[in-house]
């Protein structure tokens, strides 16, 4: 990367030339923006020494959704609580790790916004050196709470429609940052060598129809005739849009699949079955983030017959039965459960 060339942008130069565009915006929004991305730089950090720091390995705890905690999760957690908190622009937080919404610590009745993440998505690929992540949703608070100095769980308890914000960061061979506040998707690599995301991806676009389809096949006998039919037509290589060199690609990190699915194209199927009919995936922290993201750059996400973005969370909790990814292919696999289920 040529840092003296004016062609090389920064996640802080491009945050501020957005500031630009609306006249009068007094940089909160940009506040928000830059100290997620901070604390995604410190979580990277974070991630990377993991090995040489003994923070592989479960933390003995288990969190609300009764799944063990890894440290990392734990640590992850904290460096977002606080270093978003330390911003003064959130009134309140999710996060996965925590049961219930938490007041943010420098939040007053100033500030704006709520934030729901989750700290450190695909835990269990942390000790097997797997790429992991983080998800986030930035909400407005509601006009009937805003300027009250008390957190309001109604704040949460908007469709994803009223994103202001949502992304990701995946921990990867290198760490990258894409997100959405609306106007497009923007993806930025880290260059720990200046600690600066730099702008690498530039107005993603998933292609609307791909060749590769993501899910943990090993439920199938418990999944529903309709996801059981589209998945014996991607076996025989029918994908339905005139793909037929079909693959298969599952890292078991929701922000990792998510990933490939949005470069390269095709779907991320988390499906609900007899058991858990919501399946495993959160909507607050999880799904309508990503749903922001992938309907910005061009797909579509569903949970089988309605938009992921239109479901409002009750719980902030709450699972989803997830399909996301290109537009012809979600649209293939809702066909086949309104035709077979
Ligand atoms: P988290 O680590 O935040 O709990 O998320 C794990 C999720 C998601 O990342 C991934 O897609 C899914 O769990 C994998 O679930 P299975 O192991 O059931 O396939
Ligand atoms: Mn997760
Ligand atoms: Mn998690």
């Amino acid at each position: 990367m040529d840092f003296t060339s004016t062609k090389t942008i920064t996640l802080t130069d491009f945050i501020f030339a957005e500031q630009r565009k609306h006249e009068g915006a007094s940089g909160t929004f940009s506040n928000v923006l830059l100290s997620i991305a901070l604390a995604t730089k410190i979580v990277s950090r974070g991630v990377n020494r993991a090995g040489m720091t003994q923070m592989i390995g479960a933390a003995g705890s288990t969190n609300v959704q009764g799944e063990e905690v890894q440290k990392l999760d734990v640590y992850a957690d904290k460096v977002f609580a606080t270093t978003l908190g330390r911003s003064g622009e959130f009134m309140a937080m999710v996060s996965e790790e925590r049961e219930d919404m938490f007041a943010a610590r420098m939040g007053d009745s100033s500030s704006e916004y709520v934030i729901a993440f989750d700290p450190l998505d695909g835990s269990s690929n942390i000790d097997v050196n797997v790429s992991i992540g983080t998800i986030f949703g930035v909400y407005r608070r509601l006009p009937e709470t805003e300027g009250s100095s008390k957190s309001n769980l109604a704040d949460f308890q908007q469709p994803g429609t009223e994103q202001v914000a949502a992304g990701y960061t995946i921990y990867g061979s290198s760490t990258m940052f894409v997100f959405t506040t609306g106007d497009g998707v923007n993806g930025f690599t880290l260059y720990p060598t200046i600690g600066e995301f730099i702008l690498t991806h530039r107005n993603m676009q998933i292609p609307d129809s791909g060749s590769i389809y993501s899910c943990n096949e090993a439920y199938f006998s418990k999944w529903s005739k309709g996801i059981q039919q589209y998945l014996k037509n991607c076996k025989s290589g029918d994908l339905g849009n005139g793909h037929t060199k079909v693959s298969m690609r599952y890292v078991g990190s929701l922000v990792a699949d998510f990933h490939r699915t949005l470069l390269k194209g095709g779907i991320f199927l988390y499906p609900g079955d007899s058991k858990n009919p919501n399946g495993k995936l959160r909507l607050l922290y999880e799904c309508a983030p990503l749903a922001f993201v992938v309907e910005q750059a061009g797909g579509r996400a569903s949970n089988g017959s309605q938009r992921i973005m239109e479901l409002v969370p009750e719980d902030i909790h709450q699972r989803t039965p997830l399909y996301i990814g290109s537009k012809h292919n979600v649209e293939a696999v809702e066909a086949s459960i309104a035709e077979h289920d």
